[in-house]
């Protein structure tokens, strides 16, 4: 007689427990009305069955959520103190052990089957919804577009160099919420820049980039604790690709409030026609004293005179080991360039605090 093999049966065991659980989770899941209490001083009711980031953004409260809910960013960390229910193999990748011990989850893989209490940064019910219609569409180099966002209701806002906002993505289902830097100046309050870079098969990016001037669009925020440190130290800013959006936002702000800080700027590209905002931050090393700007393209091109090479390896370069305790970083790119930047960065000395990052 012949016998199954033991892992076959068991991987069928588990798959058809899973099926069971999803049925009776959606023809028995009744879950009446549940309360969410955030902060001990605000209360929402509402019908359970929904995720708890869906759940608060119905209700207007607007938890970051950079990833539209699928469990891969982590921004939505919230910790729940009562009603939360074990923590779910989601979301484990993206929680440390001292975040589980002291309760954080992540909103977008919690249901709300009863009753729940919760803690939120403060700030993040004070986040504001924004109606701005598309005053400007731009192209740059490399499938990325410039966007400018002229707000309607409310008309003005308030951001920190280096946050960012959630767009409102309408999709077959309804709506879901994409993250986006702003890439323009504080002194612009009527307005925000958007440098945007389509993803194949990306819906943020999709839809940003079929936006035509008088189009209007809805977003949250200002987001993010990328932001500068108010301190007098030296700053070294690195940016690869759309990297450079809030980088943008942080050196044009800070020279534009009269910081009399170190400002340098390593910017890294593949080919130098993908440099995009090369023009401005040429004036702007021009009419600062304070700013150096080192862009450098991966690979040498007839009639670039400038540095060439991965922008890392250019940073490391030019820095030294005598600066590291009075230099902080701001770095944005895409996470192998970052972490080859904090690297570099923390083998020259700079202090864990003073490497600031925002990987995308
Ligand atoms: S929204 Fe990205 S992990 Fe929850």
């Amino acid at each position: 007689m012949e016998f199954l093999n033991p892992v076959i049966v068991l991987n069928l065991v588990v798959g058809a427990i899973g099926i069971l659980l999803v049925i009776i989770d959606r023809f028995l899941g009744q879950y009446g009305e549940c309360r969410i209490t955030i902060n001990d001083n605000k209360e929402i009711l509402m019908k359970g069955g929904n995720s708890l980031l869906a759940s608060l953004v119905d209700n207007e409260v607007f938890i970051p959520s950079a990833c539209g809910g699928r469990g891969t960013c982590g921004y939505c960390r919230v910790r729940i103190l009562e009603g939360g229910g074990p923590v779910l193999p989601t979301e484990e990748p993206l929680l440390t052990r001292e975040q589980l011990i002291n309760q954080y989850r992540l909103a977008c893989q919690v249901k709300v089957r009863q009753s729940l209490k919760i803690e939120i940064p403060e700030e993040w019910l004070a986040l504001q919804k924004y109606r701005a219609e598309v005053i400007s569409v731009k192209p740059l180099p490399r499938t990325i577009k410039e966007l400018v966002l002229k707000l309607i209701e409310p008309s003005i806002i308030k951001f920190k160099p280096g946050q960012y906002v959630q767009i409102k993505i309408p999709t077959d289902k309804g709506f879901e919420y994409r993250a986006y830097s702003i890439a323009s100046e504080t002194k612009y309050k009527d307005r925000i820049l958007l440098n945007v870079r389509l993803v194949s098969g990306g819906i943020g990016s999709t839809y940003l980039h079929s936006l035509k001037g008088g189009d209007e669009l809805e977003f949250v925020g200002p987001y993010g604790g990328f932001v500068v440190k108010d301190t007098d130290k030296d700053i070294v800013c690195l940016a690869g690709g759309v990297g450079l959006a809030p980088i943008r936002s942080i050196i044009f702000s800070l020279l534009d409030e009269g910081s009399k800080r170190k400002i340098t700027l390593f910017y890294g590209a593949r080919l130098k026609g993908d440099l995009y905002y090369y023009e401005e931050f040429k004036k702007l090393e021009k009419d600062h004293k304070n700013f150096r700007f080192i862009p450098a393209p991966d690979t040498p091109e007839p009639g670039w005179e400038g540095d060439v090479g991965l922008i890392t390896d250019v940073m490391e370069r030019y820095l030294g080991k005598d600066d590291a305790d009075r230099t902080e970083a701001y770095l944005c790119g895409p996470p192998p360039m970052m972490d080859a930047a904090i690297k570099i960065l923390s083998n020259l000395g700079l202090a864990k605090e003073d490497i600031l990052y925002d990987k995308f």
